[in-house]
């Protein structure tokens, strides 16, 4: 059985002056997850929100949160981002010498542990974590901003991230630069998570704009004509 096509709203693409509103909004249009990106200024070049913020956006929708670390070094924040409510917490490789014991904490805190890889890091480097995931996470931009061009070697990538997990139950997640026009694509490159942050929240139609790349991947995955 293939696993399931996960559409998961990127947050930071929303208005941050109304983020349980925002919560609320791409709940009822339909998201499966929501996407929360934080970013630390350090690991990369912006800055985004906090374990509080986590929490106090907690109670307004019952969906997966799926919390993005873009930051360094993240385990002395992972209880923190646990008990703000994160149903997926996920960390980068290149965030420390010890993503292995980072993961390991993840699973501790009773937590998914997912691992993310920039644009320019080997698939390798997923070789010795690969048991200890439930998710991984192929970046199709450089982190740190919303509303960037998708790269395109991304796709070969998500082919090879594809084969190393062969039948394990991890699902295969993309962020940055997803939309409509390439869903399709990224499915058919073996992946069954999208992240989409300017796609959903452009001009206001999340109901519209999550169904149309929900659409293109099910069309890609042969669910719908
Ligand atoms: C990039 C973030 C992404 C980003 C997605 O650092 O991890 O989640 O916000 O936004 P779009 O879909 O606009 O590229
Ligand atoms: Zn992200």
């Amino acid at each position: 059985m293939p696993r399931p096509l996960i559409i998961a709203p990127s947050i930071l693409a929303s208005d941050f002056a109304k983020l349980g509103e925002e919560v609320r909004a791409i709940d009822a249009a339909g998201c499966d997850w929501v996407h929360v990106d934080v970013m630390d200024g350090h690991f990369v070049p912006n800055i985004s929100i906090g374990p509080d913020v986590v929490k106090a956006l907690r109670p307004h929708s019952k969906k997966i949160f799926d919390v993005h670390l873009m930051i360094a070094p993240c385990d002395p924040y992972l209880e923190a981002f646990a008990k703000a409510g994160s149903d997926i917490i996920t960390v980068h490789v290149e965030a420390g010498p010890h993503v292995h014991r980072s993961l390991q904490a993840i699973r501790a805190l009773g937590k998914k542990a997912g691992v993310t890889l920039n644009p320019s890091t080997p698939v390798s480097t997923l070789e010795n974590v690969i048991d200890l995931v439930d998710l991984i996470l192929v970046m199709s931009v450089n982190p740190g901003f919303g509303g960037q061009a998708f790269i395109p070697a991304a796709l070969e990538k998500i082919g090879a991230v594809r084969a190393l997990v062969g039948g394990r139950p991890i699902d295969l997640e993309v962020d940055g630069g997803v939309t409509a026009d390439n869903a399709a694509k990224v499915v058919q490159a073996g992946a069954n998570v999208l992240v989409a942050g300017s796609a959903v929240f452009k001009g206001g139609d999340y109901k519209g704009n999550i169904a149309a790349i929900r659409q293109a991947g099910a069309v890609a995955r042969g669910e719908a004509a």
